[in-house]
């Protein structure tokens, strides 16, 4: 096993923040806006994330689940793509937060024509480490995601409003075809965010 990463409690952190805010039922918009406030806070650090949760595969990106709550009302997973790898066109059905922890991805817009093809909408957005944006069926919900480095893996943090690697969503291709997609997961174990027995010794010890 891998030596753990200095800091594993900022993703304990951040999910149960996340819990808490889901807790006060916001609408989605206050979520959005303030989960995007707690997800820049996690990406702002790079000093958490496990090797085994951040490794490039040389065929395809990988997806790893970091986090699914009990409830299933949000996941959250670690994108990594190597150099030059890109998703395909694709929906995800559920409110979304991307934040960029490494590198630098690309995602690009897509809207639907009235002949039903899919067609970019805008210039792809550069996303650098630190930035979050949002999707949703609401405010846009379509787009392909790719790495803008050639040399280097990228890797970002996405957490979604549903176990999302198990969620029925599409992939297009630009004449229109839709083709159905569930995701599923690159990983079968997941990291051990809640071993906090280091603090509590200290405290009954202090
Ligand atoms: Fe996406």
């Amino acid at each position: 096993m891998s030596a753990s990463p200095p800091h594993p409690e900022r993703l304990r952190h951040f999910v149960q923040s996340l819990a808490r805010l889901l807790e006060t039922q916001p609408g989605e918009t206050t979520l959005l806006d303030q989960g995007a406030t707690l997800l820049r806070d996690l990406v702002s650090h790079d000093d958490w994330l496990p090797e085994a949760f951040a490794r490039p595969d040389p065929e395809r990106y990988q997806q790893y689940l970091l986090h699914a709550d009990a409830l299933e009302r949000f996941s959250v997973v670690s994108f990594v793509w190597g150099p030059g790898q890109q998703t395909p066109i694709h929906d995800h059905t559920v409110w979304g937060l991307v934040g960029v922890l490494r590198g630098a991805e690309l995602s690009q817009a897509y809207v639907r024509t009235a002949e039903g093809r899919w067609v970019a909408e805008g210039p792809a957005e550069r996303l650098a480490p630190g930035t979050v944006v949002a999707v949703s069926p609401r405010i846009g919900d379509v787009h392909r995601v790719s790495n803008a480095l050639s040399d280097q893996a990228s890797v970002s943090i996405h957490v979604y409003g549903a176990n999302i690697g198990a969620v029925l969503r599409s992939v297009f291709l630009e004449d229109g075809t839709r083709k159905p997609f569930v995701s599923g997961y690159s990983n079968t174990t997941l990291p051990n965010l809640w071993d906090r027995s280091a603090e509590v010794r200290e405290r009954a010890i202090a």
